[in-house]
């Protein structure tokens, strides 16, 4: 069915104005004013909101076999917590350990989404070992559309990788022209400050950050970008989290280095203390790298706003509190993740765009925009242009609600960011052309998403 969108005030990077949309065939066809539409077209009055392109979330996990447990969303869950906040593609990390097979891990996980998404998805594939089938697998997972890897530098002897396969998973990528994504933290000064915190019975989740300090992710960002500079390959640090880590990444950046920035939700709005908090509610807010201490907050919203960051994810990532209990004995035993996939879009918009921290254009550009551009889904997704895929969020700004784990649909027993006012919310959410999404509540299709085959473009 064609659908009409009237009377909203459309936000893109470069350019607002008060004009209606049309869609057919799940793309947009016009844009202008006073459109008129033909019988049998779903008309939606958006007088008084914002329209934006559907958010795009680059960093998630859904299937997670990780710390002796697996994260709590399927596809279904996960999705439709996406959607009701204004998230309509999101970019899962296929992670099989350094145990698996690449190829049947990322077979793996795509049947874990087929079917199964209510909205629109695509993978950056993990390395997480290099041996001699890893090139041949590799160039198979990207001649199927999955054109980014990730590396991690940290999680020795599970998914981290040594600097030798670093190297030649960084020069691989350079040739079959995919960005390579990376979590920063040294292995080795981890698992020698766990061991070393532990032996003096530090054993509480306020010694999660002690035992990653901002230092060992300023080397290990500053590694990863020492490697892109003499491979020349493109990369791309996730969950960016301190001020150090940002200066490592900029002074590469400065001296021509092809290297972009994330950070994730909860590294703008909540800081160690949540941490340090005693017991189980400390533990629901332990993940790597860790929160920070107060003042990097700021540090991040000010290199957002001027777009040395250049996207905000999630990492979302859902233990419930039984399964943060693994780690009653000891900090280095928690699993280690906060969600956040319903929350970043009205967070971001609320603290950011509402405090007069970011620009609205630049909201749009972190957290749709940029990474569609950066994974090669633009102008597909990422904006509102003719041609490109209706996925559309009508945004009331009047809204007003409490974020809890009592109302949420994330699949988790709590929320991290439990009480937050957030000033606005997606009133209707479309995916493809049609409303998956009304005033709060999923009222779609349960399996309309698809796979987005995303093509190499780092040559
Ligand atoms: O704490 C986190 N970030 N958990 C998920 C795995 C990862 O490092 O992204
Ligand atoms: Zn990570
Ligand atoms: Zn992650």
């Amino acid at each position: 069915m064609a659908l009409l969108i009237k009377n909203g005030e459309i936000v893109t990077v470069g350019a607002r104005e008060k004009a209606d949309i049309f869609v057919e065939n799940e793309t947009i066809t016009r844009i202008g004013k006073d459109l008129d539409a033909p019988p049998g077209t779903e008309v939606i009055d958006a007088t008084g909101k914002l329209v934006f392109p559907g958010f795009i979330d680059p960093h998630v996990h859904i299937y997670l076999p990780f710390m002796a447990t697996f994260a709590k969303d399927t596809h279904e869950t996960g999705s439709i917590a996406a959607l009701i906040g204004g998230t309509t593609t999101y970019i899962e990390m296929v992670c099989p350990n350094r145990n698996d097979d690449a190829l049947e891990g990322y077979k793996l996980w795509k049947s874990k989404a087929e079917g199964k998404s209510a909205c629109d998805y695509a993978f950056h594939m993990s390395v997480t070992k290099f041996v001699k089938e890893t090139p041949g697998e590799l160039r198979e997972i990207v001649a199927d559309g999955t054109s980014s890897f990730k590396i991690f530098l940290s999680y020795k002897n599970f998914f981290g990788v040594t600097d030798e396969e670093m190297y030649h998973t960084l020069r691989l990528a350079r040739q079959l022209g995919v960005i390579v994504t990376a979590h920063c933290e040294n292995a080795e000064l981890v698992a020698q400050l766990q061991n070393k915190l532990l032996s003096e019975g530090k054993t509480g989740p306020e010694w999660h950050e002690p035992s990653r300090p901002e230092s060992v992710e300023a080397e290990g960002t500053g590694r990863f970008a020492t490697f892109l500079e003499n491979t020349k390959a493109t990369g791309y640090v996730v969950h960016l989290s301190c001020e150090p880590a940002l200066k490592a990444a900029l002074a590469a950046k400065e001296r021509g280095v092809k290297i972009f920035i994330e950070s994730v939700i909860p590294h703008f709005l909540l800081d160690k203390t949540y941490a340090e908090r005693p017991g189980v509610e400390g533990m629901k807010h332990v993940m790597s790298p860790p929160l920070r201490a107060k003042h990097n907050l700021g540090v991040l919203w000010r290199a957002l706003n001027r777009g040395l960051i250049d996207t905000v994810g999630t990492d979302h990532c859902p233990f419930d509190a039984e399964q943060k209990l693994l780690g009653k004995d000891a900090f280095t035993t928690i699993p280690n993740g906060i969600p956040g996939i319903e929350d970043r879009v009205n967070l971001l918009y609320t603290f950011g765009v509402k405090r007069g921290r970011l620009e609205l254009e630049r909201f749009v550009d972190a957290a749709s925009t940029r990474p569609a551009k950066l994974f090669g889904l633009f102008p597909r997704k990422g904006t509102i242009a003719i041609g490109s895929d209706a996925d559309l969020v009508i945004y009331d700004p009047e809204y007003r609600g409490v974020i809890s784990a009592k109302t949420h649909h994330v699949n988790n027993d709590y929320s991290g960011f439990e009480g937050m006012v957030i000033e606005g919310r997606p009133s209707v959410v479309t995916v493809r052309g049609k409303v998956q999404v009304r005033d709060g509540k999923f009222v779609g299709d349960r399996g309309r998403g698809r796979m987005l085959k995303r093509e190499p473009a780092y040559f």
